[in-house]
């Protein structure tokens, strides 16, 4: 999968994306990440990219012709790529768009700074639109970054054969169980025994009891989304009762 990221500031993303899990990926060539600079595809001599505002206001807008050029050099390589622009005005990001964009072959993602980009960019040449949350960061770089590692992670072979992100947060909309390592004692918090029983239909029947409490109690509005079987449904009713009862005996 190739990432092409336009923004004002290529330096950025030199660290990032080259360290760790993501940098193993670009090295196998199972994705290719390349920054441009939309200042390149200016025309006047102070390479300017922004202006101020029609009807005034504060601050400076991104003007359109720098950013168009930027796009047309690369869909002039691969007219199909898709175009993200990262804002927080976009659809919420989530790990269900992480999946569906990590099965398309290319993505160009704008990165805005200042008042963010002339709207014609929207109007004409962006396909998508994406949030990383409500709040209001300095530029998308970050956003993108965000965006190109969760679904990077997704792509096959990305995180390796022993590592599956089919057992993280979200997927089938649960939170992910409790992990532990050595040490078995920490200071009087010990590991379930369960863990290190070596009996895997126990341990998995653990992890999704517990997958299911973490999610019931954290976030519940998942729930409604998730894949639950009869049993885990009783398991949750039994357990949010009980968890009912404790906090009234407790006056909560
Ligand atoms: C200061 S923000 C502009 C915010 C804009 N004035 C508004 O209120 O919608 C500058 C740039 O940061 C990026 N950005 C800021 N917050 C973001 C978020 N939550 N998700 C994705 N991108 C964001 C966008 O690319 C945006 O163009």
């Amino acid at each position: 999968m190739r990432f092409d990221i336009l923004t004002l500031f290529p330096d950025m993303f030199s660290s990032p994306l080259r360290e760790s899990i993501l940098g193993k990926a670009v090295e196998k060539g199972l994705i290719q990440i390349r920054t441009i600079n939309i200042r390149d595809f200016t025309l006047d001599k102070h390479q300017v990219v922004d202006d101020t505002p029609y009807g005034g206001g504060q601050g400076m807008v991104m003007k359109v012709e720098p950013i168009a050029r930027a796009i047309e050099s690369v869909k002039s390589q691969n007219p199909s790529a898709r175009v993200v622009y990262l804002t927080p005005q976009g659809r919420p990001f989530s790990q269900d768009l992480a999946r569906s964009l990590s099965t398309e072959p290319h993505l160009i993602l704008l990165c805005g700074r200042y008042e963010g980009v002339d709207e014609r960019v929207r109007q004409l040449l962006i396909d998508e639109e994406i949030s990383i949350g409500d709040y209001v960061l300095t530029g998308g770089e970050l956003a993108a970054m965000v965006l190109v590692d969760a679904v990077s992670r997704l792509i096959p072979g990305v995180l390796g054969c022993d590592r599956s992100a089919e057992e993280d947060s979200f997927f089938n909309f649960l939170l992910e169980y409790p992990q532990y390592t050595r040490p078995f004692n920490f200071k009087g918090s010990c590991v379930p025994e369960v863990l290190l029983s070596g009996n895997h239909s126990a341990i998995s029947f653990w992890r999704k009891r517990e997958a299911l409490r973490r999610t019931a109690l954290r976030r519940p509005d998942l729930l409604a989304k998730a894949n639950l079987s009869e049993e885990d449904k009783k398991f949750l009713e039994e357990m949010l009762g009980q968890n009912r009862r404790e906090k009234a005996r407790n006056g909560v």
